[in-house]
């Protein structure tokens, strides 16, 4: 069981502002899948990119399991929002590609992409070019490519922002079920309080002005959508519809203590 930890970690710019985040501390654990959410400027993709080791903290450490990391690895890979696939290779070469960066035999990452591709449901679908691929077949490509790098977590900056709200709740349920079934440890940053009811095992509500976690729930309707409950259903009721609320008020709050600030 990896574990990614940030130990009470700082981030400056040194824009002369405030600090982006003031120790905050977070604790990852694979099985979990961690939702944070707050206001545009609270810090979430600084949060993100701290983890991923695209940036260093100012104070404090990112640990994997216990010892500390600097920069980029192989254990946490990034989704992003608008995900640059190769156009030049099909959707089973783009995925299969971080294996042939591992010198993994032809054959050997070929049948590895066509598992991963069948795990984001694009089982048909492999020797399409991506630009007969929609945005949300793209993304699919995405998440399997960034899978094939065996990460122990999955670090997603609000990757389905661009997507309609068809396509959108759509791949919701398929990050879901891609996450039980792989087995690594998911990070998503949103800015949607239903997706992050629906999806987070964990959620934590991000405090503006670089303050850190202002709240945490663990709601357990992923759970429950996994076991064959609609997502419909899961919304309407009542427990969804009162956290909805309290998130909201947390959130709302926290942008009026800003302003006031
Ligand atoms: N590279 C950077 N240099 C200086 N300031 C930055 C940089 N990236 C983000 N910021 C500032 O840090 C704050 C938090 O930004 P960000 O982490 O992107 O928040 P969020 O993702 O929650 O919208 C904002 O005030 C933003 O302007
Ligand atoms: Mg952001």
């Amino acid at each position: 069981m990896h574990e990614l930890t940030l130990d009470t970690v700082s981030l400056d710019y040194g824009t002369g502002n405030q600090p982006v985040l003031d120790r905050v501390a977070l604790k990852l654990r694979q099985d979990e899948f961690v939702v944070v959410i707050g206001r545009s400027g609270a810090g979430k993709t600084s949060l993100l990119n701290l983890a991923a080791g695209f940036v260093e903290p100012t104070e404090g450490r990112v640990l994997l399991n216990g010892k500390p990391v600097s920069g980029p690895g192989q254990r946490r890979v990034v989704v992003f929002q608008d995900d640059a696939l190769f156009p030049w290779l099909d959707a089973l070469d783009n995925v299969a590609f971080p294996l042939k960066l591992e010198r993994v035999g032809l054959a050997q990452r070929r049948a590895e992409a066509r598992r991963l591709l069948s795990l984001v449901g694009l089982a048909r679908a492999t020797n399409r070019r991506i630009w007969e691929l929609s945005g949300g077949m793209r993304q699919r490509v995405g998440i399997a490519r960034a899978l094939a790098a065996k990460p122990a977590f999955l670090l997603l900056d609000e990757p389905l922002g661009a997507l309609d709200a068809l396509t959108r709740s759509q791949m919701q349920e398929l990050l879901l079920d891609v996450w039980a079934k792989s087995g690594v440890g998911a990070l998503l940053i949103t800015h949607s309080i239903e997706e992050a009811l629906l999806l987070g095992t964990r959620i934590l509500v991000l405090a503006p002005g670089g303050r850190g976690v202002r709240a945490e729930f663990r709601p357990g309707f992923g759970r429950r959508l996994l076991a064959g409950e609609s997502a419909g259903a899961l919304k309407d009721l009542p427990e969804f519809l009162a956290l909805k609320r309290e998130l909201v008020a947390l959130i709302e709050d926290g942008e009026r203590t800003e302003l006031a600030a």
